[in-house]
């Protein structure tokens, strides 16, 4: 015997949206059994009705407000976006004891603490599948499988967008503008796409993914962020020659230190987001379109790959109904899903003591002595160069250099030296190497 329905409020009905209610239409029995009960719609909120004739007109209301509000609805499922109003329609579900489940990365990458608090105090279901990476489950391994053991590491491409842009680059050589078109009509993209090549979403996915790795609230703010926009067509042709292509990453690591004071221990989290050059062997180099993957590394479990498609409706709306049908069981047989972990508590560590291997490239005076000067600069600044590739091109020459592991510091200011002096014509780009040893 099946219990009574569990009456679901939809909170937009767009790329992700339309396909929930597709899913939750076509597999209506299997979800029936899989729940133990009914998933019905109660309503869907949109903010143009008339331009929604797939769904039931009865369903439809522009008043988002009001739906949560309703006395018959169990659960509320977000994909709007954005963080206002959506944070106050999601704070009276979770104050009222429903369930949430949402795909809202910037909402939840900013407001994680104030929701989980209210869901604490009711004892409702926060569910966020769908906001990292897509289809890939990777908030339940890091949240559940994962909870007993101590990650060290997260890496990956999170961003189906900007993948997407970086691979047809890559590939075919198509220009920036038209490929982010595609990636809108194709549904990859947010809402304003700046959010996407701006790295912004990447930094929203970052700081969920490293407050659940390191049981630390984490914010977008504490994530060092730097998107596409600048990366052209001519550094991916020289990260081509190297046997590199560029990937934008997000990166999420546990540091350890000693205290300058006391000699103890430390441990702190540092998270960023940035293009990077990447070894056209390594794994994530074949990741190519809107899908993504991350790399997650715990002590015990040592490394583990999570693959597939990070954008798109249907992919989205498959992880958006796999919460949907835990939180609606949890309803059914009593009890809840995983509440925030923050207990650690870890300091963020600044960028400008992160370590990473750079290219850079220069344009310079092709005379005697330049190169010389030009190594003295980063010797200076004790950041030690690995390789270095010259083409003469008439009166001047391109220079590139690659370093060793520096912190971002040293080479910031080493690359500001450069630029001042008089043979260095342009500081043409200047590009993290991850994935190489040190
Ligand atoms: P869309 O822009 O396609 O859809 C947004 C929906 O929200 C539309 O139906 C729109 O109504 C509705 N809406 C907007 N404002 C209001 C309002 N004030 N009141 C009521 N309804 C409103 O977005 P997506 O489906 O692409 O994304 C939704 C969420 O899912 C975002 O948080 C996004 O970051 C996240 N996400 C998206 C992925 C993707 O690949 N697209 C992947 C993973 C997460 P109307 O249609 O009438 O304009
Ligand atoms: N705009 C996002 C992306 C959607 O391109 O990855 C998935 O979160």
């Amino acid at each position: 015997m099946t219990a009574k329905p569990i009456r679901v409020a939809l909170l937009g009905c767009g790329t992700v949206g339309t396909e929930i209610v597709r899913l939750l239409t076509d597999q209506a029995d299997e979800l029936t059994a899989r729940v133990g009960a009914p998933l019905e719609l109660a309503g869907i909120a949109v903010r143009r009705p008339n331009k929604h004739r797939q769904v039931p007109a009865e369903l439809l209301t522009t008043d988002a407000a009001g739906l949560v509000a309703r006395d018959d609805v169990d659960v509320v499922v977000e994909v709007i976006g954005g963080i206002e109003p959506t944070r106050g329609w999601l704070l009276a579900a979770l104050n009222a004891g429903k369930s949430v489940v949402t795909a809202n990365k910037a909402l939840l990458a900013e407001h994680a603490g104030e929701l989980f608090e209210a869901a604490d105090r009711t004892g409702a279901d926060l569910y966020f599948e769908a906001a990292v990476a897509g289809a890939i489950p990777l908030v339940r391994p890091l949240r559940e499988s994962l909870a007993g053991d101590r990650i060290t590491r997260v890496m990956g491409i999170v961003n189906g967008t900007t993948n997407f842009i970086l691979s047809a680059m890559d590939e075919t050589g198509a220009g920036y503008a038209e490929t982010l078109d595609e990636a809108s009509r194709l549904g990859y993209a947010e809402a304003d796409p700046t959010a996407d090549v701006d790295g912004f979403d990447a930094a929203s996915k970052a700081a969920i993914l490293a407050s659940l790795a390191f049981h630390t609230r984490v914010t977008a703010g504490d994530v060092h962020r730097e998107g596409i926009s600048q990366v052209t067509s001519a550094d991916i042709a020289a990260a081509r020659v190297l046997g590199r292509t560029i990937k934008l990453l997000a990166i999420c690591e546990r540091v350890r230190g000693t205290d300058p004071d006391t000699g103890a221990a430390t441990e702190a989290v540092a998270v960023r987001v940035h293009p990077a050059m990447i070894p056209r062997t390594h794994p994530l180099a074949g990741v190519n379109g809107a899908f993504n993957a991350v790399f997650v590394e715990a002590e015990a479990a040592g490394q583990l790959m999570f693959y597939g498609q990070g954008a798109g409706g249907a992919p989205t709306a498959s992880a958006v109904l796999g919460d949907l049908v835990a939180v609606a069981r949890n309803r059914v047989v009593g009890g809840r899903g995983p509440r925030e972990s923050a207990y650690a508590d870890l300091a963020v560590r600044p960028i400008a003591q992160a370590s990473t291997r750079y290219h850079i490239s220069l344009d310079v005076a092709d005379r005697a002595g330049v190169l010389a000067a030009v190594a003295a600069e980063f010797a200076q600044h004790e950041v030690s160069i690995a390789a270095v590739r010259q083409e003469g091109r008439a009166t001047d020459a391109s220079l590139v250099i690659v370093t060793h592991s520096a912190p971002d510091a040293a080479l910031r200011s080493t690359v500001d030296k450069l630029a001042g002096l008089q043979f260095v014509h342009e500081v043409v780009s200047v590009m993290r190497v991850e994935g190489e040893d040190s």
